[in-house]
C-alpha cells in the first residue's frame, strides 16, 4: 500500500465558519488545505441577500489572508421573504447558491422555509431567478414535525413538485445525505440533482452516537443513521459522479456542546482530510479520494478543478487528538474508541 498520495487540491462544498472570533478560531482549519468552500449562511444574523454576502464574504478573506489560494464561495439563505429580484442581486454579486432550510429544521433556521409554500415561491419565481443565473440551490432535506429518521426522506415528494413546477432550475444539491431512500433518490436525478457527502456520515452511525454512551460530539442534522443507510452512501459515492464532498463541519463551543440541550453539529475541520484518507482507505477506495474532494464538486459547480495539488502522507505515528480547554472553543470530532489516523497533509 502506498504511504503518500498526491491529489488535486481539494473543495469542501458545505462548510459553516461562523463570524468573529469564533470564525478567525476555526476558518484556517480549512482554508490552509482547501481551494474553495461553500460558506453556509446560517449566522446570526443570517445572510439574506447580495450585500450581506460580500460583508461576510471580506471578513473570511480578512481572516484568510495567508492562504490566497482560498475562496470563499458564497450562499444566501432562502426564507419566506425572500424575492426573485433579491436573488437576481445576489448573482449580480457573486453568489452562487441559496440555501433552503425548512423552518426549525437544524440550527438557526426559524426563518427558512414552509415546504407547503413551495408552489407559492415558484409562483413568485424565485427559483425561476436561480435558473436565469446558473444558481445552486442547496436544500437541508430535513421536515422537522416527523420523526428523526423519516424527516429525510419525507422530503422527497417536496423536491420532486419543484423539479416539476421549475423545469429550468438544473442544479440542486441534497445537503448532508444521510439515509439510502435518499441516496437513491439523488442518483435517479442524474446531473439534475447531487449530494453532498460529510465525512461524519461516513463515519458513524447512530449506534455510535447512543448505543453505548452518549456522545454530544456526534450530534449533527440530519442525525447520523443506521450502518444499513451509511453502506448505501458509500455504495453510491463509489458509483455514482453526482455525490460530492461537502464537510458540513459546524463548530461550536465546547459549552453548547456539552450541555443539557446539545447544539447540533459535528466540528471535523481540523482532522478533515486524513480522517477522509482513512476512512478510503479502510474501505480500499483510495484511488477515489481525488474525484470525491477534489473534482466532482467542482464539475457541478461549474468551477475550473483547482490548478494545485495537495500531499497526504501515512506516517508510523497517530494523529494526536487535541482536546482544548477553552469552554468557548469548539473541540473536534473524537474518533470512534480505538481507532487512530496514521495519515496526515503534508506541508
Ligand atoms: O448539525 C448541524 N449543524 N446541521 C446543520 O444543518 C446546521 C449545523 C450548524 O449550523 O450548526
Ligand atoms: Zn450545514
Amino acid at each position: 500500500m502506498s504511504n503518500q498520495l498526491s491529489i488535486t487540491r481539494p473543495d469542501d462544498w458545505h462548510l459553516h465558519v461562523r463570524q468573529g472570533e469564533m470564525l478567525k478560531q476555526v476558518v484556517g482549519n480549512s482554508a490552509r488545505y482547501f481551494g474553495r468552500a461553500l460558506i453556509m449562511p446560517n449566522t446570526v444574523p443570517p445572510i439574506l441577500n447580495g450585500s450581506d454576502a460580500l460583508e461576510y464574504q471580506a471578513e473570511i478573506l480578512q481572516a484568510t489572508q495567508q492562504w490566497p489560494q482560498f475562496q470563499p464561495v458564497m450562499s444566501i439563505k432562502l426564507t419566506m421573504n425572500t424575492t426573485a429580484q433579491m436573488i437576481c442581486e445576489a448573482a449580480e454579486a457573486g453568489v452562487k447558491a441559496v440555501k433552503l432550510y425548512p423552518t426549525g429544521a437544524t440550527t438557526n433556521s426559524q426563518d427558512g422555509v414552509e415546504l407547503s409554500r413551495l408552489k407559492e415561491m415558484a409562483e413568485n419565481l424565485v427559483f425561476d431567478a436561480m435558473a436565469d443565473y446558473k444558481m445552486v440551490l442547496c436544500i437541508h432535506a430535513e421536515q422537522p414535525s416527523q420523526s428523526v429518521f423519516d424527516r429525510e426522506p419525507y422530503v422527497i415528494p417536496f423536491i420532486e413538485a419543484l423539479l416539476a413546477w421549475v423545469p429550468r432550475l438544473k442544479r440542486i444539491v441534497i445537503e448532508h445525505v444521510s439515509t439510502a431512500k435518499m441516496a437513491q433518490f439523488v442518483a435517479s436525478w442524474p446531473g439534475r440533482v447531487a449530494a453532498t457527502v460529510t465525512a461524519h456520515h461516513l463515519y458513524l452511525t447512530i449506534e455510535d452516537l447512543l448505543g453505548e454512551e452518549l456522545k454530544p460530539h456526534y450530534f449533527c442534522k440530519p442525525i447520523v443513521k443506521t450502518q444499513r443507510d451509511q453502506d448505501s452512501i458509500w455504495w453510491y459515492l463509489k458509483n455514482n459522479s453526482n455525490f460530492f464532498f461537502g464537510s458540513d463541519s459546524a463548530p461550536h463551543a465546547q459549552d453548547a456542546k456539552e450541555a443539557c440541550s446539545c447544539s447540533a453539529g459535528v466540528y471535523t475541520a481540523p482532522m478533515m482530510l486524513p480522517l477522509l484518507a482513512h476512512m478510503f482507505e479502510q474501505h480500499d477506495m483510495l484511488d477515489l479520494l481525488e474525484t470525491f474532494v477534489a473534482h466532482r464538486g467542482a464539475d457541478f459547480y461549474n468551477f475550473e478543478r483547482n490548478p494545485d495539488t495537495i500531499t497526504l502522507v501515512r506516517s508510523d505515528e497517530p494523529m494526536i487528538e487535541s482536546e482544548e480547554s477553552d469552554r468557548n472553543t469548539p473541540r473536534q470530532m473524537p474518533l470512534r474508541k480505538d481507532d487512530r489516523i496514521y495519515w496526515h497533509v503534508a506541508d
